[in-house]
Parts: structure tokens; C-alpha cells; sequence
């Protein structure tokens, strides 16, 4: 098969052997940019501190290099039960099996990111723990893993780290001080998740209709002299504030005056403008369910923290004004109701233009999440605060750049998008970078949503690309224009013979959206195509398109 040496992805020149002994060599295996955004931090920190860093995705790392390693950092995120993220499956694998190396004198330190209310709580960060102790490496320090609120223990992590390897790495050379600039992912922009840049949304208009049963907005915003840049593939984080109407309706339930002082980290706000700007009301997590099944001492809760698959459940499916509503807490201490509530923490958004197209400006596709609750709703927070943005309005963003969701370098390979609902986000960005870039390749774009009328999404610029050849196909599916369910899947598996063919010709395969079932059942269809088209068995049509993902052929963006 030849597709493996075609990899337009490259990984980053790899690092000489005898240069990692002088490094710390961070690995990250990351699935929604989480752990990605830990190392990289890492990495920032490290070389603040005069510390040469080697930071690589699991998936790029030549594991060759393994042994020769000094210093390694490891920061991976556990998926649904126990699983390993996409990019480290391999690695992951390689570690526990016969091939791996004895790393008898490697020091390594291991973070994992999870989240508490699964069973399998940051499992692959611990197998990657017993697997490297098991090989003969020693620890720098004891592993930590962290809940989804792990800023602070990340970041008490990354200093642990530094501290520990600076002292090493002085005593086995001298010449990495000097050595050249490190090989180092994701382009660096003077703005980032810490200092976010405050850009002006310009518009927030509807792209479903009326009578549709789905909100999806298209906003712009202007990120005005700050020169950020970005590529197709990136995505926006976004800071947002809460509703002013939800927090009052809150504050009026607790009793509580807005202008008490309380202390948030180090700083001293009102009562309000701590639930307006900093903490979350609209996403749960396990730790805020026990304190108010125990401030409650509400019988159905405390049953349900008993439960893991409960409590997900529970923290998926509910709000703070849910738990207020249902098991209903009064005279409770403002600070003590502050300390309980989760930091703000800003929204990932893919981004959906190119600068080629819209130079300072970018546009993000945003599904309004609005759930009715015995006649109130409950909007999602982001995505409440873009849609309902006024023009003019400031909203802090930055740039995350995401090297796993990229065209091809090659302009003229050919590229096959799928994207359902707002998945179809980074699609309209490379379509606006192929437009602009001339000579560019075939473009192949799946397309569903529930019905052609109400939720065709950007419809005329599709049509636009079609009529002047920039696309050169468009599959559609509308889920409930008719009887039965038809699902971008079923394009696939229509198209089959087509799609091998254009994999045969070196297409790349992009799939975004949603991840829960979307994704997988996506995956299933391409498998079956792979395996009546390509002649070979489901397990050897599972490993070929492993493959295509290892050769950089095969991106996804799911969430
Ligand atoms: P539905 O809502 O009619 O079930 C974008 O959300 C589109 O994805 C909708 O048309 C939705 O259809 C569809 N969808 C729902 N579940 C899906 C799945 N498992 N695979 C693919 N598409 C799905």
C-alpha cells in the first residue's frame, strides 16, 4: 500500500538522538485539545525556565526514539470506557507490547486528564504509569490524575516537572542551553486561553428557519488589529458570560443579595458578577453534585451519587438551576456556594473561514442548545451568549490550533469531507482556502441535517461552489424528509464504489461533529466500504483505515 510514504502530514523533523538526552521530551495524546493544551503549556513553561522541550503528539512520535530518551512527560485523556485518544492508541499499544525497550535510566512524569464520573477514571494515564515502571523507567515524580477541572493541578504539575528536570538536564550537557530552537506544534500567537484577545462580534444571524426544531447560528467576529492568525482546521475558544436572567432568577432562589463580596481565586467580586463572568452554572460536575446532595441531604440525590453511570448521567443531563429547582438549597453561605461552583472555563468552537477569505474576521457555525424544563429553558452557555450577541457586542477569544485537522499540502490532492449538522464548520473553511488557492484538487462534501427546507446550512455558497467546480460533489442527507431515517452513513455506503475510488487516488477523509454516535456509526460505513470495495475482511478494513489515520489521511474533529 502506498499511501503510507504519501503522508502530506508529515510529523516535525524529528529530534537527533543525542539531542533528547539534553531535553524533555513532552507526549500528549489528545482527543478534544484538552491534554494537547496541558503540554503545550509544558512546554511554554519549560522554556521560560530555560529547559529545551521536545513536544510531540503520540501519534507523530517515532517510538524508535524511546530509548534514548532521558526525560519524558507524558499528558494523555482517557475516552469513555478506559480507551486511550485516537493519536495515542498506537503508542499506547507499543509500550505493552514485545517491541518495546528497556528504559532502564529514563526518568518520566505522567498527568492524566479525565473525568470523575466515569468508572475507567484517567485509566489510560495509569496504564501509560505501570507501562513505563514496568519497562524499567523511573518516576520524576508520582502521577497525577485530575478531574475535569484540572487547570490547577496541571499547572502545580507542570512547575513539579520543571523543578525536577532542570537540575537533570544541567548535569547531563551543557550544550542544550544553546542548542537551536526546539521542534515545537502549534503555531505561536501573542494571545492564548490566558490572555484572550477581546474581538467585537459583528454578526449572529439565524441559518436554520423559523419553524425549524434546530437554532444554528452564523456569527462573525472581528479580531480587529490584534493580527491573529489562523488555519483552516483551528478552532476559537471562547469566553462567555452567563445570563443575566438566569443569574437573577438564581440569586432570587438562594435569597441572596448580587452585591455580597465574595473571593474568587485571589480576587474580591459581587455575588453577581461571580456568576455572571466566572463560574459555571450551565455544565455540572460530579463534585458540585455531592455538595449539594449533602448541603440538600436530598434522598434522590444522595442515591444518585452513589452511582457513577448516575451521576454522569445526572452531570450530562442537568444544569446548576436544575439542581436548584429539583432539590431546592436556601440559607446557604455565599462563599461557601462560590467555592463549590467550577471556574468558567471558555468553549472550543472549529472554526468555519479562511483568512484567505475574510482576512481579520472569523466565523464560527454555532448550534443553539436549548432544552425546555417544565416551561423554562435552558440554554447551553457559549452558545446562548453568541447567539443572542448584539452587534458591537466584546467577546474574549483565542486561537487553538489543532495540526491534527489539516487540508493537504498538496493543493491538487483530492479531499472528501464529512460534516453533519454544525460539523460542517471546518468544511467551509477549506473550501474557502481552496477557492482562493487556484489549481486546487476535487472536493467531496457530505452533507445531513434533519429536513432540506429548514436546516440546509449555507446552502447557496455550496451551490456556488458547485456551479463554479470548486466542489465537486455534494452528498446529501435529510434525516426526516421522509419516512425512513437517512443518515450521511447511507450516502457513504451508496457512494461506496465512488469513495474507494477516490481514496485510491490519494483523497484525504475529514469527519466532524458529532462524536457519540454520528462518528461511530460513520466510522462502521467507511469500514464497510473499505472492506467490499478494497476485497478484504472488517478486521483488515479496520487496520487500513487505522493506517490512513497514522498517515495523516484520516482526520477527525468530534465532539
Ligand atoms: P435526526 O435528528 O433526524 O435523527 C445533524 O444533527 C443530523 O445528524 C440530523 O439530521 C440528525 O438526524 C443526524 N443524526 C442523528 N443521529 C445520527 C447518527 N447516528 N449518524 C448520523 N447522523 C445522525
Amino acid at each position: 500500500s502506498g499511501y503510507l510514504a504519501a503522508s502530506a502530514n508529515a510529523a516535525p523533523a524529528a529530534v537527533s538522538v543525542a539531542e533528547n538526552n539534553s531535553k524533555l521530551t513532552i507526549l500528549y495524546g489528545s482527543q478534544t485539545g484538552n491534554s494537547r493544551g496541558v503540554a503545550t503549556e509544558l512546554a511554554n513553561q519549560a522554556k521560560a525556565a530555560g529547559v529545551a522541550v521536545n513536544l510531540v503528539s503520540m501519534g507523530d512520535y517515532n517510538s524508535r526514539n524511546l530509548k534514548q530518551e532521558s526525560l519524558l512527560a507524558v499528558v494523555v485523556s482517557t475516552q469513555g470506557e478506559g480507551e486511550a485518544p485516537d493519536d495515542a492508541i498506537e503508542f499506547h499499544k507499543f509500550l505493552a507490547s514485545k517491541r518495546a525497550p528497556k528504559l532502564d535510566g529514563v526518568r518520566y512524569a505522567v498527568l492524566s486528564l479525565g473525568d470523575s464520573s466515569y468508572e475507567f477514571f484517567c485509566q489510560t494515564g495509569k496504564e501509560f504509569d505501570e507501562r513505563l515502571a514496568k519497562l524499567g523507567a523511573e518516576p520524576l515524580l508520582p502521577r497525577v490524575d485530575c478531574d475535569l477541572d484540572y487547570q490547577q493541578a496541571s499547572e502545580v504539575w507542570q512547575s513539579e516537572v520543571i523543578a525536577a528536570a532542570k537540575p537533570l538536564l544541567a548535569q547531563s550537557s551543557h550544550a542544550s542551553a544553546a542548542s537551536p530552537s526546539v521542534a515545537f506544534a502549534g503555531s505561536e500567537q501573542q494571545y492564548s486561553k490566558q490572555q484572550p484577545y477581546t474581538a467585537e462580534v459583528i454578526v449572529s444571524q439565524k441559518l436554520t428557519s423559523r419553524d425549524s426544531a434546530k437554532d444554528t447560528r452564523h456569527v462573525e467576529i472581528d479580531l480587529g488589529e490584534s493580527g491573529i492568525s489562523y488555519r483552516p482546521g483551528d478552532a476559537l475558544g471562547v469566553y462567555f458570560n452567563n445570563d443575566t436572567a438566569l443569574v437573577e432568577s438564581l440569586l432570587s432562589a438562594w435569597q441572596l443579595d448580587g452585591d455580597i463580596v465574595v473571593t474568587v481565586g485571589k480576587e474580591s467580586v459581587s455575588l453577581q458578577q461571580a456568576l455572571l463572568e466566572k463560574k459555571e452554572l450551565t455544565q455540572l460536575y460530579p463534585g458540585l453534585v455531592k455538595f449539594w446532595a449533602e448541603q440538600s441531604k436530598a434522598k434522590a440525590l444522595l442515591a444518585i451519587i452513589e452511582d457513577k453511570t448516575q451521576t454522569r448521567e445526572f452531570v450530562r443531563s442537568h444544569q446548576v438551576a436544575d439542581l436548584q429547582q429539583l432539590y431546592p438549597l436556601s440559607n446557604i453561605d455565599p462563599q461557601t456556594l462560590v467555592d463549590a461552583l467550577r471556574p468558567l472555563t471558555p468553549r472550543l468552537y472549529s472554526i468555519a473561514s479562511s483568512q484567505a477569505e475574510v482576512d481579520s474576521e472569523v466565523h464560527l457555525t454555532v448550534g443553539l442548545v436549548a432544552d425546555e424544563r417544565n416551561g423554562e429553558i435552558r440554554y447551553g452557555g457559549a452558545s446562548r451568549f453568541l447567539a443572542h450577541a448584539e452587534e458591537g457586542a466584546n467577546v474574549k477569544v483565542y486561537v487553538e490550533s489543532n495540526k491534527h485537522f489539516r487540508l493537504p499540502e498538496n493543493p491538487q490532492t483530492p479531499v472528501i469531507m464529512i460534516g453533519p449538522g454544525t460539523g460542517v464548520a471546518p468544511f467551509r473553511a477549506f473550501m474557502q482556502q481552496r477557492a482562493n488557492q487556484g489549481d486546487a484538487g476535487k472536493n467531496w462534501l457530505f452533507f445531513g441535517n434533519p429536513h432540506f427546507e429548514q436546516d440546509f446550512l449555507y446552502q447557496t455558497e455550496w451551490q456556488q461552489y458547485l456551479k463554479s467546480g470548486v466542489l465537486s460533489k455534494i452528498s446529501l442527507a435529510f434525516s426526516r424528509d421522509q419516512q425512513e431515517k437517512i443518515y450521511v452513513q447511507h450516502r457513504i455506503q451508496q457512494q461506496g464504489a465512488e469513495l474507494w475510488q477516490w481514496l485510491q487516488q490519494g483523497a484525504h477523509l475529514y469527519l466532524c461533529g458529532d462524536a457519540e454516535r454520528m462518528a461511530k456509526d460513520v466510522q462502521q460505513a467507511l469500514t464497510d466500504v473499505v472492506a467490499e470495495f478494497g476485497e478484504m475482511d472488517h478486521a483488515a478494513a479496520s487496520e487500513w483505515l487505522e493506517q490512513l489515520r497514522a498517515a495523516g489521511r484520516f482526520q477527525k474533529d468530534v465532539y
